[in-house]
């Protein structure tokens, strides 16, 4: 089988359907192990006057209580600022933040214990809306401007100008499997570290940095996740420093694993948006100029919040040509949840607002929001967006063709008319929107990766690169890309757990670089060794360089063939080093930190989406009815695992702009904190005619194999749903208002924008 541009399965499928895979929850626990369970903190916002444990230690099984004071070392876990205590410090800043640990024989007996504190609060007002924030200029960072090379003329004179305002939710990670570590002291103040994580080195060195270590005494692994999403980029580490620290306190393995609803209540979510604009347009619904304001809930400290409004702005723009953009961002501090890394990391939040605009512009104007947008699409060549970067691959004009075409779009919403207008309470919808996403890190040191590659004498390899496994495919990925290079059949790679004594110094596996630098390192290290093999060849055979093939797990060279097995025996016996090192940098990356100017992306990855939704007018219930997907993911590695990210970005961002709604009360508590009161897609949500297909396109860029990152760009997809909904409303009033809905686009919602188109038209 050939093993790149193979649709195989997932290297652990055969471990996920029957259970075996091992999760960190799953590991045989070391004899003498503890178990750790967290104090939520009951107030948004309050000064903790006193705090009596007593009666926590008394109960049964407590080993011991741990409090910010028992820090060995220094008490954050921040990834970019120092402003995210691991225990509160006298000082609590939002409903969930753990105030102390409990360390006791079992994990119920810890989370029995837990609840027999008694702390006195002597409350402060909080701060739970972004607009008191903003009204208060209360961020977490410093405000950020992009405003675009002013180019076009600056034509004051645009036939129309609209001025509004629209919000967007945030969203609950929902991975299956919670924040989970598990730490286990070892020799000479070393400790080993299984975590849940994205970000195995940073783990590193954050627990090194609270429990006093060097970083060579913490080993970080981590074989899979149960899913990050982004949620186990930054925040696995408080859990993992907790875990550590009650290790290291009590010379004991420690396991800390978050119940389900103390998960929902302390962790970050997808950050959510306010925005306030003004649109300049012509008659022909080309923008003119575009001032966009937004406001982000980063929740109490600034975490990832800085990166992710960063990518926000740079994705305004989404697949337009916004002529002059004039953007801005702030990040509002509140007393809630620090939100996080979330899938599209701010990337979709920002899209979703020039979206908006054009769906407006369109039902101004009177004419098919598909028209408008595609009249707003970036020329194909020598396109700049608002922070500077040259578009140089750009393919929305012909994606969207297709799609338009392969998706029945016109003779579709010409049915939907027709049937809209025979049916008084059903309504039907429909949205054709595109997705064009920038691939690298914004922080351009976070572009590397490094891959580690052994070749045994039985001829099998052993991978391990610096990603991490999250259900994304990556493993298979790199093993596919192994096995091309020495020309094996991808059963003979195993690419194992990613470990900091591995591989060191590694980047989160996030902003869907996974597969582009860790495939590439590896590529780089499969490289090495075939070189080694070929010179033995040469030396040892007289092989000539150039007629040397590996292919089907053997050797050809002239006129002989040897089985890859035999070659690695051979060499082995004639001491040629058989396996290497490998590292990758992404090239031609520049980004002004200061001015928000620069070519933060190595390429962009582009996608469209029709859905047709049909809603109860009476109820406020929708249903998707079909959709059609058609993304570009270059030169796919593995189709499989690509269309399995596509349509599971896809469900995914529709359940974040329909059904996932967060609701927190007016004491800052968050109320959905359960899978009883928040809603994720369930299978019965997704559309019975769901046709995803692959966009043919090389990518122009030298990423591995051509292919494109495919991770994060098809969540924007569900954009179709929402606008798919928000037409079905609009014909409520023939298509002459706008309706006002907001993200999510729950039933509620919708019957609310139901009813306010109804109004103006029955006066
Ligand atoms: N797919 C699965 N099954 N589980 C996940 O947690 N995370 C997404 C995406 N797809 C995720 C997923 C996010 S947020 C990112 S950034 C990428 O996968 C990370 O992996 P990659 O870079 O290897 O694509
Ligand atoms: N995505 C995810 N994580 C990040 C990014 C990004 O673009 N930049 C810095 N950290
Ligand atoms: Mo993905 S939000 O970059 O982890």
């Amino acid at each position: 089988m050939r093993p790149s541009g193979q649709a195989i399965a997932h290297e652990s499928a055969h471990l996920h359907v029957s259970g075996e895979a091992a999760f960190v929850d799953d590991l045989p626990e070391l004899a003498g192990t503890l178990h750790a369970a967290l104090y939520p903190s009951d107030k948004a916002h309050a000064r903790i006057t006193s705090i009596d444990l007593t009666n926590v230690q008394d109960a049964p099984g407590v080993f011991a209580v741990i409090t910010a004071d028992d820090i060995p070392g220094q008490n954050d876990c921040g990834p970019i600022i120092s402003d995210d205590p691991i225990l509160a410090d006298g000082f609590v800043q939002y409903v969930g933040q753990p105030v102390f640990m409990v360390v006791a024989d079992t994990y119920l007996n810890a989370r029995r214990a837990v609840r027999q504190a008694s702390i006195v609060y002597e409350e402060i007002e909080p701060v739970l809306d972004v607009r008191d924030a903003h009204a208060h200029g209360q961020y977490v960072l410093r405000p950020m401007h992009i405003t675009s090379d002013a180019t076009a003329a600056a034509s004051s004179e645009a036939a129309f100008s609209e001025t509004g305002s629209f919000r967007l939710g945030g969203q609950e990670h929902f991975y299956l499997e919670g924040q989970v570590a598990y730490a286990a002291p070892r020799e000479d103040g070393c400790l080993h570290l299984w975590s849940s994580t994205q970000h195995p080195t940073e783990m590193q060195h954050v627990v090194a940095h609270c429990t006093n270590r060097d970083a060579n005494q913490v080993v970080v692994e981590m074989r899979r996740m149960g899913g990050g999403f982004g949620g186990k980029e930054s925040q696995s580490a408080q859990y993992c420093c907790l875990a550590s620290i009650a290790a290291t306190l009590l010379e004991r393995p420690v396991k800390l694993r978050l119940d389900r609803d103390d998960d929902m209540v302390m962790t970050g979510k997808r950050h959510h948006f306010e925005y306030d604009y003004t649109v300049d347009y012509g008659d022909d619904g080309r923008i003119e100029s575009l001032q966009l304001q937004m406001l982000i809930g980063a929740g109490f400290s600034a975490d990832l919040s800085g990166p992710v409004a960063t990518r926000a702005l740079c994705h305004v723009d989404n697949a337009y040509d916004l002529q002059r953009a004039d953007l801005s961002a702030y990040c509002c501090k509140t007393n809630s949840q620090s939100n996080t890394a979330f899938r599209g990391f701010g990337g979709p939040q920002g899209a979703f607002a020039s979206e908006y605009v054009i769906d407006n512009i369109a039902r101004n104007l009177g004419l098919d929001p598909l028209d408008i947008r595609k009249r707003n699409f970036y020329a194909r060549d020598a396109a700049v967006t608002p922070y500077g970067q040259t578009i140089e691959d750009n393919v929305i004009h012909e994606l969207v063709a297709q799609l338009e075409d392969s998706g029945d779009y016109r003779y579709r919403r010409e049915q939907l008319r027709a049937f809209n207008a025979d049916s008084p309470i059903i309504k039907k919808g429909i949205a054709l929107t595109p997705v064009k996403f920038g691939i690298s890190f914004n922080v351009v040191h976070f572009n590397q990766a490094g891959a580690l590659v052994h070749v045994y004498t039985d001829g099998t390899f052993l991978v391990n690169h610096g990603g991490t496994e999250m259900g994304q495919g990556l493993n298979t990925k790199v093993a596919q890309v192994v096995a091309l290079e020495l020309g094996v059949a991808v059963s003979q790679v195993r690419a194992t757990a990613a470990d900091t004594s591995k591989v060191a110094n590694t980047s989160a596996t996030a902003a869907s670089t996974g597969a582009d630098l860790n495939a590439k390192a590896a590529q780089n290290a499969a490289r090495q060794i075939r070189q080694r093999l070929v010179e033995f060849l040469v030396s040892e055979y007289g092989a000539e360089d150039s007629k040397i093939r590996f292919e089907q797990g053997r050797v050809l060279f002239a006129k002989r063939s040897m089985a890859f097995r035999e070659l690695v025996e051979a060499a082995y016996q004639a001491r040629v080093q058989l396996w290497s090192d490998g590292f990758y940098k992404t090239p031609g990356l520049h980004w002004d930190r200061e001015a928000l100017r620069g070519s933060p992306f190595y390429y962009y990855a582009y996608g469209a989406a029709v859905s047709e939704v049909a809603i109860d007018t009476l109820t406020g219930e929708a249903v998707l009815l079909r959709a059609d997907l058609l993304h570009d993911a270059g030169h796919s590695i593995n189709p499989a695992i690509d269309l399995g990210q596509i349509e599971g970005g896809f469900i995914q961002g529709m359940g974040w702009l329909t059904s996932e709604e967060l609701v927190w009360n007016a004491q800052g508590r968050l109320l959905t904190h359960a899978p009883s009161t928040y809603k994720i897609p369930s299978v019965s949500d997704c559309p019975t005619e769901l046709h995803t297909r692959l966009f043919e396109n090389s990518n122009v860029k030298d990423t591995i194999l051509r292919s494109k990152a495919v991770g994060e760009p098809p969540l924007l997809l569900a954009f179709s749903v929402f606008f798919a909904i928000r037409d079905a409303i609009a014909s409520v009033a023939d298509y002459r208002i706008n309706p006002p809905l907001n993200a999510p686009a729950t039933g509620e919602a919708i019957l609310d924008a139901v009813e306010a188109c109804r109004r103006p038209a029955d006066e």
